[in-house]
């Protein structure tokens, strides 16, 4: 005769090893990747601020990027007025946004590689580590 209690421990057990990977899996995409603002030019700033709101940054800052494209390279125009407070930008992945985040590997590949998604200007532009 089968033991109905064993079989019922035996059931919880194997749901719980079943579900555990789940469970834990859940957890790490939960835990946002860690940004490191540590670059000179930023430890520089008086106020650490990116060139707009950081909200606004974080989700339009591929958008803005291709503005700046088209701008320089369609109009010409390689000055860009933050809306934020009017300060002057030179529209430049290389010398605007990554002079302030030099450390792109702890900062745009490392919140890119938890989103998934791989930009690929890096075969035409210049990344810091290579910049001599
Ligand atoms: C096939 C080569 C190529 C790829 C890939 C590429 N670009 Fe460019 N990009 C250029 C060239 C050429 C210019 C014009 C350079 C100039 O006039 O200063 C330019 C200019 C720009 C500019 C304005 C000037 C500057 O120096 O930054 C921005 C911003 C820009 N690209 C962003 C991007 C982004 C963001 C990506 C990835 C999504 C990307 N590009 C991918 C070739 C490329
Ligand atoms: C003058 C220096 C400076 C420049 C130039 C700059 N940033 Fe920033 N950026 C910062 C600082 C400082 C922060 C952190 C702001 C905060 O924590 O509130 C930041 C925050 C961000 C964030 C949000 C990060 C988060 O916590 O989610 C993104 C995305 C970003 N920057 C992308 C860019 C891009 C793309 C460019 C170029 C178009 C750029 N930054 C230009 C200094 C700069
Ligand atoms: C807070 C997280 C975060 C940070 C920090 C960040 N990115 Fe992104 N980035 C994203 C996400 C998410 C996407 C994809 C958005 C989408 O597909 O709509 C993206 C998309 C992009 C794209 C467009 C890619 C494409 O193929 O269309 C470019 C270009 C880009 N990021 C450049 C940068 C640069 C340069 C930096 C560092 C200065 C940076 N990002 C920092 C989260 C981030």
């Amino acid at each position: 005769m089968y033991n109905s209690r064993n079989i019922i421990i035996g059931l919880v057990i194997f749901i719980g090893i079943f579900t555990l990977p789940f469970v834990f899996g859940i957890g790490k995409k939960n835990d946002a990747p860690k940004l490191s603002l540590d670059t000179p030019k930023i430890n520089e700033l008086e106020a650490k601020e990116c060139i707009e709101d950081t909200d606004f940054m974080r989700s339009n800052h591929m958008k803005l990027l291709s503005e700046w494209k088209v701008s320089v390279v369609r109009d010409g125009n390689r000055i860009y007025v933050s809306e934020k407070d009017g300060k002057e930008y030179e529209m430049s992945l290389e010398n605007t946004c990554l002079d302030c985040h030099s450390n792109k590997e702890e900062f745009c590949d490392a919140c890119h590689t938890y989103a998934q998604v791989e930009p690929n200007c890096w075969s035409c532009h210049v990344g810091p580590e290579e910049v001599k």
